[in-house]
């Protein structure tokens, strides 16, 4: 069987340091590999208007964005095909079939529907299009026979529904879709980096975000403001790494090597941690660490993002392409799927031979 990845993130903004350890990395990563048949990154503008109904420009402002920060990450459209999602009719069309195997109830109780049904004060008025959107999330999975989904641990109850959709389509209409597995970050750090602040994730409301697009400068600001242990006030007390968000990212982020480049006193991340905890290790001295760490994982993508920026009708065309791409393997998949729930009643010999015959001896 092939092995085919899709994923995507939707438009709402510029992508983060979060985002990028919980799941573009890997993807680069898996992209790199060469242990898969097919790639398809999605920019899921769709997905993101069933809750930005009153802010469409705010989407269309960021599909170019997204785009952007994935090909500063090393996506290469030679490897992986890049598209838009509302481009793709046939992932309405699938959804619509969906919906017809999942019971709001299940909906109700899907986790990430229910925490995001909070955050966005959505309670009195839920708009449907959002309460469907882990259906079209199984359409968008399947539409490609995604074999390997690569998310952040949020995504873990979309993924549930979509395997729950898949084998109930496959009980009720025969063998037509692939079931398929997540694939979460290997690092407790990576799986939710928290915000610059501490607070549990980062968001842009928030304004607790490092941006991949961030200036050096920037990223050196956030960092040096960073919430770490509020009990750690002179340099000899002793220290807390646990929820000390400094230490998080570094946990995410550090490699040994970084130890002999930047701070040699030290060969490895338990070292530091010991003496931070013992006391006499000052918070500034580490987050210059961490801010040498990100910048080093940082500038490589900045740089490429300049280049990109410099031709933004290129970055268009690379979407134009993936996306006719895409719409190939999606609407082979609909057409499975149609002729499965034998709704593909002209392409039907056997149906219309059946009912001439049925006629004819009346
Ligand atoms: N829900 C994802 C996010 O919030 C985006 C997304 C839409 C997605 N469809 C997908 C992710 C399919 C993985 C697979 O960013």
């Amino acid at each position: 069987m092939s092995k085919i990845i899709l994923t995507g993130d939707r438009p709402t903004g510029k992508l983060h340091i979060g985002h990028y350890v919980g799941s573009l990395k890997r993807r680069v990563e898996l992209q790199n590999s060469g242990e898969f048949d097919k790639i398809y990154i999605m920019i899921a503008d769709a997905q993101a208007l069933t809750d930005n109904a009153d802010c469409p420009e705010k989407v269309r402002q960021n599909v170019i964005e997204v785009a952007l920060d994935y090909l500063s990450c090393g996506l290469d459209p030679q490897m992986s095909t890049l598209f838009i999602q509302s481009q793709i009719s046939e992932l309405t069309e699938l959804s619509f079939y969906y919906m017809n195997l999942v019971t709001v109830s299940r909906l109700q109780r899907n986790p990430t529907v229910k925490s995001e049904i909070q955050m966005r004060n959505f309670e009195a008025s839920i708009p449907v299009g959002f309460f469907t959107y882990p259906i079209s999330q199984a359409a968008d999975i399947t539409a490609f026979k995604a074999t390997t989904v690569p998310v952040g641990e949020d995504q873990l109850p979309m993924i549930e529904q979509t395997k729950e959709i898949v084998r109930k389509f496959n009980q009720v209409y025969g063998d037509t879709l692939t079931e398929p597995e997540v694939l979460l970050p290997s690092n407790a750090a990576c799986l939710r980096l928290p915000g610059t602040d501490g607070k549990a994730k980062m968001s842009k409301s928030l304004g607790n975000c490092i941006y991949l697009s961030d200036t050096e400068k920037d990223v050196k600001q956030k960092v040096m403001g960073m919430f770490t242990d509020p009990n750690h006030i002179r340099i000899e007390d002793p220290g807390s790494i646990e929820g000390n968000t400094v230490f998080t990212y570094l946990d995410a982020f550090c490699k040994d090597e970084h130890f002999g480049l930047y701070l040699p006193d030290y060969q490895n991340l338990d070292e530091l941690k010991a003496h931070y905890q013992r006391g006499g290790l000052g918070d500034m001295k580490v987050k210059k660490f961490l801010n040498a760490v990100l910048q080093e994982e940082l500038q490589p993508i900045r740089e490429r993002r300049k280049e990109f920026e410099k031709d933004i009708p290129y970055v268009y065309e690379i979407l134009r392409k993936g996306t006719e791409k895409a719409r190939e393997a999606a609407s082979k998949t609909l057409a499975d799927v149609k002729e499965a729930m034998k709704i593909n009643y002209f392409d039907d010999a056997e149906l219309i031979k059946e009912q001439a015959e049925k006629y004819a001896n009346q």
